[in-house]
């Protein structure tokens, strides 16, 4: 059974009597946003499932051609840069096609682009012609966005961690005449992947807590003229229960935005094992450390991050500084620590190492995960179940 706008109305009003639905760009949806989460892991299945709920799900546009076989026989025969890029934009076609298919029209079909990819307007591009109907991009600034858009009518949803980069984000936006739709504001010391602080001892400042950034917020629309209404504000990092959906809601905030535990569900598009090694991490397997983009990272310590963090010194001090070519031909970073030789960076291929996760390697892949526990433990359960318990604190099995 798939819910209809009625049924998500009633669910918001009835069954979690304080949560508004979250509005954006005129659509009204369940307030839960499930985050991007590369590389591959959501694909088609997770965001589709997550948007026929009602929700916003999100594609994550990086490297998809490691869910296609003929794109990847295609890479493999001629593993030049251009014929990788362009498999990876075939297959964010295809994965936005099947996305909107799955999703029946209801919820919203969102794909992340991170700023820090090399090709990020290409997949900005892409998800413009094949009618995604918003882009939310993190890991650097998106102050392009409105430019890369122009003319298509799409929501633009920037990632930011504090009131600071939000101000300087709606400065620059509205000298081009346009409002984000909204903006995702992620706890660096919670959230999973890529973390928007420069220096690790930043993770835990105050400046990054959801109820202070909320109250900033409301000063800084007031300052700019805007009404706060005309931008819902998406908490993410570390929201893994009812209560705290509720507690973001109550702060103030519009939606909540769930990475780790979307990730895990049944429909979540990696291999079984990822999904274990996410599951069963216990609070002492999880780890920050720097990664290529120079940005700090959070993730599971499986043997490949335990080798590479145990020899990152010696790593750093032989190879550090010295220039390689890229591993993969793709070059998917604009500034990679490993290809352009800067020291103080990470120094491993990302791209190969995602990959390897999402195929389940557990010995080889890199496995992002955020910091807290998971709403089922070590069960893994559906996309429906997951909303239903974030939404009301009661989950349902899944309707057939
Ligand atoms: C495995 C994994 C991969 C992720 N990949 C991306 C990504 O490609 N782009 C992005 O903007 N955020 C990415 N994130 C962050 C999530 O979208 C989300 O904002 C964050 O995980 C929220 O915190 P939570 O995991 O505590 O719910 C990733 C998170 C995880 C766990």
């Amino acid at each position: 059974m798939n819910r209809n706008q009625a049924e998500i109305d009633a669910l918001s009003a009835l069954r979690a009597p304080a949560m508004k639905p979250l509005v954006i760009r005129g659509r009204t949806l369940l307030p839960i946003v499930q985050g991007g989460i590369g590389v591959g892991i959501s694909a088609h299945r997770l965001a589709g499932s997550v948007a026929r709920e009602g929700a916003v799900g999100t594609i994550a546009s990086i490297d998809l051609r490691h869910h296609h076989l003929d794109l990847l026989a295609f890479c493999k025969a001629d593993p030049t840069r251009e014929t990788l890029e362009r498999a990876n934009l075939v297959a964010l076609e295809r994965e936005i096609r099947a996305a909107r298919k799955l999703s029946q029209g209801r919820g919203m079909i969102a794909v992340n682009v991170m700023k820090a990819v090399r090709a990020h307007a290409d997949y900005v591009r892409v998800a413009c012609e094949q009618g995604a109907d918003a882009i939310v991009m993190g890991a650097g600034l998106p102050l392009d966005l409105p430019d890369l858009t122009h003319g298509h009518d799409i929501a633009l949803i920037p990632i930011l961690a504090d009131s600071r980069g939000v101000a300087l984000v709606l400065k620059k936006w509205m000298k081009k005449g346009r409002l984000p739709d909204a903006i995702v504001i992620e706890h660096p010391a919670h959230a999973g992947g890529h973390l928007g602080v420069t220096d690790f001892a930043d993770m835990g400042h105050a400046r990054f807590e959801f109820e202070r950034v909320l109250t900033e917020l409301d000063a800084v629309f007031a300052t700019l003229g805007i009404a706060r209404a005309d931008v819902p504000v998406i908490v993410a990092g570390g929201i893994n229960s009812h209560e705290a959906v509720r507690a973001a809601l109550a702060a103030g905030a519009d939606g909540v935005q769930v990475g780790t535990s979307f990730a895990v569900t049944e429909e979540g598009d990696a291999h079984p094992e990822f999904k274990r090694v996410l599951t069963e991490a216990q609070p002492d397997d999880i780890v920050e450390f720097v990664s290529v983009t120079g940005l700090p990272a959070r993730a599971v310590k499986t043997p490949w991050l335990m080798r590479y963090l145990k020899n990152e010194d010696r790593i750093r001090t032989k190879i550090g500084a010295r220039q390689q070519p890229c591993p993969q031909a793709l070059e998917c970073l604009s500034v990679c620590g490993l290809r352009d030789g800067i020291e103080k960076f990470g120094h491993f291929c990302i791209d190969t190492r995602l990959a390897a996760a999402l195929r389940g390697e557990v010995g080889n892949g890199l496995f992002f995960r955020g910091r807290e526990t998971l709403p089922f433990g070590a069960a893994i359960r559906s996309v429906r179940e997951l909303i239903d318990l974030l939404l009301t604190g009661v989950a349902r099995p899944a309707a057939v």
